[in-house]
């Protein structure tokens, strides 16, 4: 049997589908420069090379030694803010690393990609929930780099046969409900994770914004499971193995949550009171998004296991109090 290459299976969404992978009796091989990846995320026993997307030479000494028969690309950058701030290292890291990979599986023959995307592709969508017909409107870098990507890969079916699936991301949440890997990230810069490490350090949560036309004013997000992401990806896999088409997929449960609802389900799986203070809106947020991931359970035949956002946070909040040194503790 062939193995599946993850690239970034040391990071937080890839190390959740090596997991899955595993179970469901692949071999695996990861790729990671552990740049914001950490080894301590790889199984014992599992292939791992350390690298970067972007060195062609390197991906394609690792694709020839191994022979995977297909890639799951996870590595990039991920932070909204940081991309507008660092436009160059985005394009490089997001864009580049996709080229060069791409490069490498064309002049070795690998023929299926599962490419990692986001709802920031649609930037502030008009209609919600969002489909795959929204009209794709990014306002970061970030989500313009993997829009770039998504634009390239009909080409590159059409001239080298490398089929794919393109994966949108809602907002990715939660850890493994095993307890054995989740987000080791201390600048992370998104809410939920934000909530949690200033309760283990005593330090106190901002809510960007109380005057949004929603329900309680706060924004409203769509928190996908990490653990139902990773699942969505071997539905994908299997999927082109038996043929399926190259195509693009929402990820997310439907269902909207709001930052005051995430902090309560945080306060609620700690037992303890986040300090919590009102800021005004942070730029280019937008009031509401929730997907509709119809299409990925028709074609895909995936739903989301976890729908209540109480036990999607207890299971980050589980991770975070077991592992307050990440994988170091
Ligand atoms: C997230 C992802 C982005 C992804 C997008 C897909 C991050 C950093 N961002 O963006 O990569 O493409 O989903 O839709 O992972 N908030 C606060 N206080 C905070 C932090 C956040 O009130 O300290 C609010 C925000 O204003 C927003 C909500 O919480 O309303 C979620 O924010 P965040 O977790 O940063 O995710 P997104 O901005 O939705």
């Amino acid at each position: 049997m062939k193995p599946i290459l993850v690239t970034g299976g040391a990071g937080y969404i890839g190390s959740h589908a090596v997991k899955e992978l595993i179970k469901s009796g692949r071999k695996v091989v990861v790729v990671d420069n552990l740049s914001a990846g950490h080894k301590g995320a790889v199984p014992e026993g599992v292939d791992f090379e350390q690298a970067d997307t972007r060195d062609y030479d390197k991906m394609r000494d690792i694709l020839e030694k191994y022979q995977p028969s297909a890639v799951m690309h996870f590595a990039a950058f991920l932070a909204v803010g940081e991309s507008v701030e660092k436009p160059i290292e985005y394009y490089d890291n997001n864009l580049v690393g996709v080229l060069r990979l791409l490069t490498a599986m064309r002049d070795t023959g690998v023929k299926q990609f599962i490419f990692s995307s986001t709802a920031a592709v649609y930037g502030q969508p008009e209609n919600i929930p969002v489909t795959e017909k929204e009209s794709l409107k990014p306002e970061s870098p970030y989500g313009q780099s993997k829009l770039a990507v998504e634009q390239m890969l009909p080409w590159v079916e059409r001239a080298y046969g490398i089929n794919y699936t393109v994966l949108r991301y809602f907002n990715a949440a939660g850890a493994d409900k095993d307890g054995e890997i989740g987000l080791d990230n201390e600048n992370a810069t998104n809410l939920i994770p934000k909530a949690i490490y200033s309760l283990l350090h005593n330090g106190s949560i901002e809510i960007f914004g109380t005057d949004y036309d929603t329900p309680d004013g706060t924004g409203v997000r769509d928190y996908i499971h990490v653990s139902d992401l990773a699942t969505a990806h071997i539905k994908a896999l299997e999927r082109l193995e038996n043929g399926g088409k190259s195509d693009i997929f929402n990820l997310g449960t439907g269902k909207g949550t709001s930052v005051k609802e995430i902090i309560s389900a945080v306060e609620k799986a700690s037992g303890k009171k986040l300090d919590v203070k009102i800021s005004s809106r942070r730029a280019g947020d937008p009031a509401k998004v929730w997907a509709d991931s119809s299409k990925a359970q028709s074609e895909l035949g995936w739903s989301p296991k976890y729908t209540n956002i109480e036990e999607i946070v207890a299971t980050s909040w589980n991770w975070h109090s077991t592992h307050p040194d990440g994988y170091k503790s």
